[in-house]
């Protein structure tokens, strides 16, 4: 029999989620499970978010309106930019996947860092494409490296910043420097995914100002500061030619009516969002000084998470926290052997995170 696969989609690892908690109930019979994987928001859901979901549920019998009007009018009048300006997708993933679609022929790269976001390289295998790694510089975005990488079939690069798995971000004065430099043949995307928890770094990049440019998306997300991750709700902002061809390759109902609704009252909720940057914030110091404390590095964050050297195999810490109901990230699928990315939760959370690691580095 003929195989039926395409060869690109037949080589592709699948993408690793962080484990979801019932499958840690079911499998290792606890009823406490601590979630600190995927960099989800330790407040849970916006309380105005909720309330206008509430009010919705009973509509969702009809189609949700295809346009995403509401939600761009209202994002389009936050940032001061044309309501054309802005796409949403489901999640910040489908954002990606359609820049991918969109505009990689399949004879063509794409640049991305090494480790970075790994939905970057999934989504242009998934087209076929080629996917150009360039290694991070001792945690830091390395643009020069980038910049030497870029070729005549060099298409899209994607820059996460900050960057996940790492947390660090790249500076302003780096990142203009680069896009100045770079041919506008070559799409910069730029995935913004964790800047609510880096806006207040004075050196952290107001990307928004690059939008006159024609090969600039920015794409961010409301699975993170706004804490609708279930609900799969992102968006890109981007030159009007850009957008208007992703808008063509999206499906005609790409976002659900909750999301839509949630995201629109989540962008009025500021007490919600200062509340989950202050708990961001002060579990990060709390974290820091533990760590410190246990003789253990990480390297310092401009997101919810951080990403500490457990000088010990990461897979085993992994399963060992996993046993004591607490779900991390072992950064060994990134090449980074003896480091964990830990989401940052509430302070009891943290607070028991940090006892039960204590428990396996004192205990060694
Ligand atoms: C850098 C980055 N970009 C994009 C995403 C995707 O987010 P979502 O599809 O939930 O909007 C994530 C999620 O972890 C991320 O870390």
């Amino acid at each position: 029999m003929k195989k039926l696969t395409r060869d690109n989609i037949d080589n592709i690892k699948p993408y690793e989620p962080g484990k979801p908690i019932d499958d840690v109930k079911r499998e290792l019979g606890l009823s406490e499970i601590i979630k600190l994987a995927s960099n989800e928001n330790p407040l849970g859901v916006s309380p105005l978010a909720l309330k206008a979901m509430e009010k919705s549920l009973a509509d969702v019998y009809r189609y949700p309106d295809g346009n995403n009007y509401c939600l761009r009018r209202k994002l389009a009048q936050r940032f001061k930019v044309d309501i054309d300006n802005i796409i949403i997708g489901n999640g910040s993933n489908e954002i990606i996947e359609l820049s991918v679609k969109t505009f990689l022929y399949e004879h063509e790269q794409v640049i991305t860092s090494s480790p970075d976001f790994l939905i970057f390289k999934l989504a242009t295998l998934q087209e076929a494409g080629k996917v150009i790694e360039v290694p991070l510089d001792n945690f830091y975005c390395n643009l020069d490296k980038i910049y030497e990488a870029i070729n005549e079939k060099t298409k899209i690069i994607f820059l996460s910043n900050p960057n996940n798995p790492v947390g660090t971000y790249i500076e302003e004065g780096k990142l203009k420097n680069f896009i100045d430099k770079v041919s506008e043949d070559v799409i910069i995307f730029l995935d913004e995914a964790y800047c609510e928890f880096a806006k207040n770094i004075s050196e952290y990049p107001k990307s928004l100002k690059y939008l006159s440019k024609p090969n600039i998306i920015i794409c961010r997300t409301f699975s993170k500061a706004y804490g609708l991750s279930g609900l799969r709700l992102g968006y890109g902002i981007a030159n009007k030619s850009l957008i208007q061809a992703m808008n063509k390759a999206r499906q005609p109902f790409n976002v659900n009516m909750l999301a839509q609704v949630a995201g629109e009252a989540a962008l009025d909720d500021d007490d919600f969002l200062n509340k989950t940057i202050e708990t961001t914030e002060a579990g990060k110091i709390y974290i820091y000084n533990e760590l410190n404390e246990l003789g253990l590095d990480y390297v310092p964050s401009a997101t919810n998470f951080i990403l500490i050297n457990v000088k010990r195999d990461a897979d085993e810490v992994f399963k060992r926290l996993l046993k004591m109901g607490i779900i991390i990230r072992s950064m060994n699928a990134y090449k980074l052997n003896n480091w964990i990315r830990v989401t940052i939760g509430t302070q009891e959370e943290n607070r028991t995170f940090i006892d039960s690691l204590r428990k396996i580095i004192k205990g060694d």
